[in-house]
């Protein structure tokens, strides 16, 4: 018997769950489809649903097992019945050719399963970094009553002596390994340093900034995010949120009544006061547009400009983040902020950032410092716009090198990541310190899926010089746990028509990063004529399948790399230039 033609909506006032469960002859297929699992229904008991992207391929969530078992025991135990449900699951490491391909497709499998299943609230368990806008997205178009629980850091390493973090330590040893400094032996004792633990990458890469942003955007509990994911903290918080996720349902508590306007301003602020990681720009971005909420680079820009870096982890500063969380997480972090954040804004708790906040304790002036002694009074980022970026890029000032923020220098261009491993350590290349290397065709449509290609390596005969940053330039993401001067996120992005696709070697590139500009010094005429002569269609070739979607529908990164088609109201984003058919851009520059 099929009960397919009677599938419940949302019901008006009460639990969700109960339209699955009402008189009539399809609940009694409901009802004995819980029962065959030792469920059983009893009205007024909400059904919390508990998403697991528990997969071996991502060690960051190896430990969902555990931790879903730790969130049911506290539905449970607050009354609630708890259904364990598995997701895609999305990570960093292995997944290829980058898991940010895949991210739209886990948000639209998180928000259909919990739309078309009786879930009066779910719990989401999210540690690698995708996973995280992933489910948030998705819960936010589901708007079903929901709390995130995130998976916590891994465990630091130690190499030569050092605390190694995950990633953003393997990339200055790598350098030097590329440079002869570092033998084989010792990359091998590195490797095995790296991630000592299950738990998501330690440093202030994109899954812990993740964490602290969905923390400070109030979806979930007060000061839980830099848990551990080995401590028994990390299983008291799951079993507090399955708890909540109980009370939620009770109260119809929904994403849409925390995810406010004013909870993205506290999430940017927190993402600058940690020097966080500029694939949260994407994600925030993304998941405002899924709400209708007004949130865009420039809006950022704007938090950017007035939040210092008080939080000293790496790869801004030199801690990890279990050492904030022991100075207090980002509870303190957002009483340090004060008046730069929305304390009366409401967490998922039911009560405000200023009551969550209020008995945290003051900066140690080392890990945590205050806004009067920041690790970086100009902020942690700046986005950038110009003749090279129309449509706006962002680049971490906090980690570049201050003497490269304002920088004139001739481009190196590289079409795509197979030109770039193939020449870049070419002896014959004609490179200089003082160049500006620039990566396209590595965008959204371009790779497709942005990977984290931005942080394009040094040269091997500039490294053998001593140079250990220069300027670099792309339509590519790059990793949280990265470095240097890195302009990223160019929009629009070459594949689609952008300035980028007409930038030749020798051009000079322009950044002032505190003036917010990106430019490429030649006149506007020959800017025109170059177009003129790039006539070229850049019309999406049809692809089969999921890429092929993706690269039909994905909307720019100054845009959250959402679908077009999944975003939701008026387009309140930043009025970018308008994408015509098959995604090509339609402007002009
Ligand atoms: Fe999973 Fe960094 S690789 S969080």
């Amino acid at each position: 018997m099929s009960s397919e033609s009677e599938q419940p909506g949302t019901t008006a006032g009460g639990l969700r769950s109960a339209a699955w469960f009402g008189p009539g002859l399809a609940p009694i297929l409901h009802r004995a489809a819980i029962r065959s699992i030792g469920m059983s229904y009893s009205p007024g008991r909400p059904m919390v649903g508990v998403c697991s992207p528990w997969s071996e391929f991502v060690n960051c969530n190896y430990h969902f097992r555990a931790l879903a078992e730790a969130v049911k025991r506290g539905i449970t135990r607050a009354g609630g019945l708890a259904f364990e449900f598995s997701t895609m699951s999305l990570g960093e490491n292995l997944m290829k050719p980058t898991a940010m391909l895949y991210r739209n497709l886990m948000a639209m499998e998180v928000e259909e399963t919990i739309r078309s299943y009786p879930m009066d609230a779910v719990v989401l368990l999210v540690g690698c970094d995708k996973t995280v806008p992933a489910q948030l997205m998705g819960a936010a178009s589901a708007n079903v009553p929901a709390i995130a629980v995130t998976g916590g850091p891994s465990a630091r390493g130690c190499f030569q002596g050092k605390d190694v973090s995950t990633a953003t330590d393997l990339w200055g040893y790598a350098d030097e390994y590329r440079a002869g400094r570092l033998s084989e032996a010792e990359m091998a004792e590195l490797e095995g340093q790296l991630i000592p633990s299950v738990g998501h990458c330690n440093e202030m890469g994109t899954a812990s900034t993740m964490a602290a942003i969905t923390e400070a955007l109030g979806m979930s509990l007060p000061g839980t995010a830099g848990i551990l994911a080995t401590h028994a903290g990390r299983y008291a918080a799951a079993e507090a949120s399955g708890e909540r996720a109980v009370e939620l349902a009770r109260h119809g508590l929904q994403p849409a009544d925390i995810l406010t306007e004013h909870a993205f301003e506290n999430a940017a602020a927190v993402l600058m006061a940690l020097g966080g990681s500029t694939n949260a720009v994407i994600h925030l971005i993304a998941l405002a547009g899924r709400l209708g909420v007004p949130f865009s680079l420039t809006d950022l820009d704007r938090v950017a400009r007035r939040v210092p870096v008080i939080a000293n982890v790496k790869p801004t500063g030199r801690y990890l983040f279990e050492d904030l969380q022991r100075a207090g997480g980002i509870p303190a972090v957002m009483r340090e902020l004060g008046g730069l954040v929305h304390a009366d804004q409401m967490t998922v708790t039911g009560r405000s950032w200023g009551a969550e906040s209020a008995g945290s304790p003051a900066p140690d002036g080392d890990v945590l410092r205050s806004l009067d002694a920041p690790i970086a009074a100009g902020g942690a980022m700046r986005v950038v716009r110009g003749t090279l970026a129309p449509a706006g890029a962002v680049i971490k000032i906090s980690a570049a090198s201050p003497d490269l923020l304002s920088h004139r220098g001739p481009a190196v261009v590289f079409d795509g990541i197979r030109d770039l491993v193939d020449r870049i350590d070419d002896p014959s290349l004609d490179v200089a310190p003082e160049s500006v290397l620039v990566l396209r065709q590595a965008g959204p449509v371009g790779a497709p899926g942005m990977p984290e290609w931005g942080h394009l390596p040094i040269p091997r005969k500039l490294l053998k010089q001593g140079v250990r940053d220069l300027v670099r330039v792309s339509d590519a993401r790059m990793s949280g746990t990265s470095y240097g001067t890195v302009v990223l996120h160019v929009a629009p992005e070459s594949a689609v028509g952008g300035p980028l696709a007409v930038l030749r070697d020798g051009d000079d590139v322009v950044l002032d990063a505190e003036a917010g500009q990106l430019d490429i010094a030649i006149s506007p005429e020959d800017l025109s004529r170059r177009r003129q002569e790039h006539q070229r269609d850049f019309e999406i070739t049809a692809t089969r399948g999921y890429v092929g979607l993706y690269r039909r529908s994905v909307l720019q990164a100054d845009r959250g790399c959402d679908f077009d088609f999944l975003a939701r109201g008026d387009d309140p984003l930043d009025a970018g230039p308008p994408l015509g058919l098959n995604n090509s851009w339609a402007g002009g520059w």
